[in-house]
C-alpha cells in the first residue's frame, strides 16, 4: 500500500513528536510492506512567523492532497497576544472546518502498567477501553446569533444550540460505524429531558439505529454520564455526543488514562482526509529538551492506521509494542514516579520500534 501523509509538526513539542512518529510509519511501513510518503508543512506559530498566517494556502492544499494529516501542537507564549486570527489556534480551527472533520474521536485506554498515575481506584479503571465521539463542526460553539445586547431588564446576552438533522445524522452514522469496529454498544449522551435539539438527536440515535441492528443503542442524559464515567468507567465502549458535552465529557474521561502524555485523537469527515493529533498542547516548558511522551503521538498513528487506511493488524502492532514496553517498566518523565530513571523521546521512539 502507498499512502501520502501530510505531517504538520507545528510548534513547542510538536516537532519532537511528530519526527518518532515518522520514524514509527517508516518501520511499520518497513516490516508490512507499504511506502508512506511524507510532505512536510507549517501550521499554527512557525507558520505565523514564515508567512503571517497561522494556516497558509500552500498548507491547507498539501493537506487536501494528502491521504491522512499528522499533526503534532500548535502554539506558545510568543503568540499568545497577538489577535484571534493572528493565533496559532486560528490556524487549527480553520483546518478542521475547511476540512469538514466534523466527528472527534477520543479514546482512552487505561494501560495496567499506568493504573497507578491515576487518582482512582485500581479496581474502578481495571480494563477501561472507551471511545468518546463528539460532534465538531456544530451546535453551540457555531450557533447564530450570538453575543451581547442591552435590554430593558440590563445587559443581556445569547449563545445559540442550532444543529440540523443532517449534521446529527452524519455524526450519528459514523459512531454507529465505529461502535461495529469495537464492542458494538453505542451510548449516546443527550439531555432529552429539557432540549429540544436534544429530542432531535435522540429521534435521530433511534432511527438510524435501526439500520444497524447489532449494535446496542442506549441513551444517556449527561449529567448521569458525567457521574458514570467517574463511578464506574467499565461500562462505556464507544460514546456519542454533540460538541459541547463532547468536550466536557472527553476531558473529564481523559484523566481516567492519568496523562496527558497518552491520549490520542482523530478527527474524520465523510471523504477526504482524517486529522489524527495528541490531545496535548505544545509543552512550551519543555519544549526542545527530548523530554517530551511521544506515546500519544504514536496512538495517533495508530488510529491513521485503523480508521483512514484500514490498517487494522499494523495498528495493533503500535498498540502491542506500547503496551509491552510499559509493562517492562520503561517510561519517559511524565509517567515516571519521583527519582525513577526515564527515557528521552527520542529514546522511547527506539524502543517502541524494537518491539
Ligand atoms: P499542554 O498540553 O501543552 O501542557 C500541559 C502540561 O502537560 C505541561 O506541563 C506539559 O509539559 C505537560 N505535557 C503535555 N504534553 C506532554 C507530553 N507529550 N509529554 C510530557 N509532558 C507533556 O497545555 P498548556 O500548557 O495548557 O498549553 C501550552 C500551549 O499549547 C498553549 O499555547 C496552548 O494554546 C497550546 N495547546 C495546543 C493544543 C493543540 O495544538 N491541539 C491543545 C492544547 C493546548
Ligand atoms: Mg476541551
Amino acid at each position: 500500500m502507498i499512502k501520502q501523509i501530510a505531517v504538520l509538526p507545528g510548534d513547542g513539542i510538536g516537532p519532537e513528536v511528530t519526527e518518532e512518529a515518522v520514524r514509527l510509519l517508516e518501520e511499520v511501513g518497513k516490516q508490512f510492506g507499504h511506502t508512506f510518503q511524507f510532505q512536510f508543512a507549517d501550521i499554527g506559530g512557525c507558520a505565523l512567523d514564515k508567512t503571517g498566517t497561522p494556516l497558509p494556502e500552500e498548507t491547507l492544499q498539501i493537506c487536501r492532497e494528502s491521504d491522512a494529516i499528522l499533526l503534532g501542537a500548535v502554539g506558545g507564549p510568543k503568540w499568545d497576544h497577538g489577535p484571534g486570527e493572528k493565533r496559532p489556534e486560528a490556524g487549527l480551527l480553520k483546518l478542521r472546518k475547511a476540512l469538514q472533520l466534523y466527528a472527534n474521536l477520543r479514546p482512552v485506554i487505561v494501560f495496567p502498567a499506568l493504573v497507578n498515575a491515576s487518582t482512582l481506584k485500581p479496581e474502578v479503571l481495571e480494563g477501561v477501553n472507551l471511545m468518546i465521539i463528539r460532534e465538531l463542526t456544530g451546535g453551540l460553539y457555531f450557533g447564530q446569533p450570538r453575543g451581547r445586547k442591552e435590554t430593558d431588564e440590563g445587559l443581556a446576552v445569547v449563545d445559540t444550540l442550532y444543529y440540523t438533522e443532517a449534521e446529527i445524522e452524519r455524526v450519528l452514522r459514523k459512531a454507529f460505524e465505529i461502535a461495529r469496529l469495537r464492542k458494538k454498544h453505542l451510548v449516546s449522551v443527550d439531555k432529552a429531558n429539557v432540549l429540544d435539539s436534544s429530542r432531535l438527536w435522540r429521534e435521530t440515535a433511534d432511527r438510524i439505529g435501526k439500520e444497524y441492528p447489532d449494535v446496542k443503542l442506549e441513551h444517556m442524559l449527561v449529567d448521569n454520564a458525567a457521574m458514570q464515567l467517574i463511578r464506574r468507567p467499565g461500562q462505556f465502549d464507544t460514546v456519542v455526543t454533540e460538541n459541547m458535552f463532547g468536550d466536557i465529557l472527553s476531558d473529564e474521561a481523559a484523566m481516567l488514562s492519568g496523562s496527558l502524555g497518552m491520549l490520542p485523537s482523530a478527527s474524520l469527515s465523510d471523504s477526504g482526509p482524517g486529522l489524527y493529533e495528541p490531545v496535548h498542547g505544545s509543552a512550551p516548558d519543555i519544549a526542545g529538551q527530548n523530554l517530551a511522551n511521544p506515546l500519544a503521538t504514536f496512538l495517533s498513528v495508530a488510529m491513521m492506521l485503523k480508521y483512514s487506511f484500514n490498517l487494522e493488524q499494523e495498528a495493533q502492532a503500535i498498540e502491542q509494542a506500547i503496551h509491552k514496553v510499559l509493562e517492562d517498566g520503561y517510561r519517559t518523565r511524565d509517567l515516571a514516579q519521583e527519582g525513577e530513571r526515564y527515557l528521552t523521546t527520542t529514546e522511547m521512539g527506539e524502543k517502541v520500534r524494537a518491539y
